[in-house]
């Protein structure tokens, strides 16, 4: 079945409904646009000759199957539980769910709806994300004992103040840990392991975030234990350092690792290496090997579509779990949620100085009943929730220069 196709979010959605027009997204086709602002509206109807939509009850009541969900970062989950009331699966950016209680209401409308719901992680499916997890499962480096992952992004203030247009807008308050999903889910992706505790630490530094109103941490180091007792160090969004992803494998007899980011562009020079040791008989000639990785036969117009490929299998996954109406193996609303519980008990757990906290069973009744109230939230904006503060200092001041030449910015676009 074809599946129709509506996008809220006139930015980041974009990129889907590119991919939906192009074809290049199997069985999707791009049936609407919906964005409250009028101007990245007016823009989108350049491109796309399909229907525009202020308002999301209004794009739910039309003729569309699914949805994409590309709005604000820590919104997803209650427009999730709408569409899917509404007949409707979810295809959802990160983070699936900004707080504790949306993250025990989104498990239980999956399965109260019995909609498909996605979280879409488009990290794990890049060309060295795929021949990791290949090798992985070729049992090349033994069960992991240890993994890395990063994702270093940092954003130049002018960019960064476009992106994050307001005092309020979410980039301004999100604590270091929140967005993780980008180092996680590779390694979730790579090894099939869940989080079940997290410990997490972050680093204050007010010059990262100069020109810019940015009241967070450039950068979280998070220690997320595993179901199977293996450890997985990640950070969340880094606004430090170099650009690049990286991630690394270390298990029984090997490591396999993504390469270093200065050796090409964000992903590196595209070559993975594999290294063995001497605990069991080596299936390699040298200790160590590297090889650039090519797409599967099945994936010919992956390179086209963003994120190094990775938005091309998403969009494959959500179809084919639509079709099969059975949940996507990558990534299920419990694993979206356990994702979300690491950005969120992350951040309370780097405000107690690496305090563990458990990540709960979202399965389980009682798990869920211990979060069932707890909207706790560090974003500012229309809610009542409880506040929590950005900053492992507290708050980023930014100076009065800084909101100048934000204004100025926001006013221009
Ligand atoms: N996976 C990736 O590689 C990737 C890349 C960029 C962004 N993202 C994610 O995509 C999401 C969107 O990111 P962005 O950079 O486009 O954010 P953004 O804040 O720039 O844009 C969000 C858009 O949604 C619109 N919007 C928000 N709430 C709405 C509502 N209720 N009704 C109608 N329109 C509404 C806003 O007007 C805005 O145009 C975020 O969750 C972000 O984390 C993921």
């Amino acid at each position: 079945m074809t599946v129709r196709l509506g996008v809220l979010g006139a930015r980041r959605g974009l990129s889907f409904a590119h991919s939906a027009k192009e074809g290049k997204s199997a069985d999707l086709t791009l049936v609407s646009i919906c964005d409250f602002s009028g101007k990245k509206l007016d823009a989108a109807a350049k491109n796309y000759n399909v229907k525009f939509h202020s308002d999301f009850k209004e794009m739910l009541a039309s003729d569309i199957d699914a949805v994409v969900l590309a709005n604000y970062f820590h919104e997803h989950a209650p427009y999730a539980i709408q569409a899917m009331e509404a007949g409707k699966h979810v295809l959802s950016e990160t983070i699936p769910a900004g707080t504790m209680a949306e993250a025990v209401m989104l498990c239980e409308a999956v399965e109260k709806t019995g909609m498909t719901y996605m979280f879409a992680e488009n990290y794990p499916f890049t060309k060295i994300g795929l021949a990791m997890r290949n090798e992985y499962k070729k049992d090349k480096i033994g069960k992991v004992i240890y993994a890395e992952g990063e994702y270093i992004h940092p954003i130049e203030a002018t960019m960064l103040n476009t992106l994050s247009p307001g005092i309020n807008h979410w980039r301004n308050w999100m604590p270091s840990t929140y967005y993780c999903t980008h180092a996680l889910a590779p390694l979730m992706f790579i090894t099939d392991c869940k989080p079940v505790r997290v410990n997490a630490l972050s680093i204050a530094n007010d010059n990262v975030a100069k020109g810019t109103t940015r009241r967070s941490d450039p950068m979280a180091v998070m220690l997320v234990t595993m179901n199977d007792g293996s450890v997985f160090r990640i950070t969340g969004w880094v606004t430090a350092g170099g650009h690049g992803s990286r991630f690394r494998i270390i298990g029984e007899y090997g490591t396999l690792e993504s390469p270093m980011p200065h050796e090409g562009g964000f992903f590196g020079n595209g070559r993975l290496t594999i290294s063995q040791n001497e605990l069991r008989k080596r299936e390699l000639d040298t200790y160590s090997f590297s090889y650039s990785p090519e797409w599967p036969e099945d994936a010919k117009d992956a390179e086209k579509s963003g994120h190094g490929g990775g938005d091309y299998f998403m969009t494959k996954l959500f179809v084919e779990a639509i079709n099969s109406q059975k949940a996507p193996a990558y990534f299920d609303v419990y694993d979206g949620a356990a994702m979300s519980a690491v950005a969120i008990l992350g951040w309370r757990s780097a405000l107690e100085k690496g305090k563990p906290y458990d990540i709960p069973d979202f399965r389980d009744e009682n798990a869920r009943n211990a979060y069932r109230n707890d909207f706790a939230t560090p974003f500012r904006g229309t809610h009542n929730h409880p506040l929590l503060q950005p900053s492992v200092n507290g708050e980023r001041v930014p100076s009065e220069e800084d909101i100048k030449v934000s204004e100025k910015i926001w006013s221009e676009l």
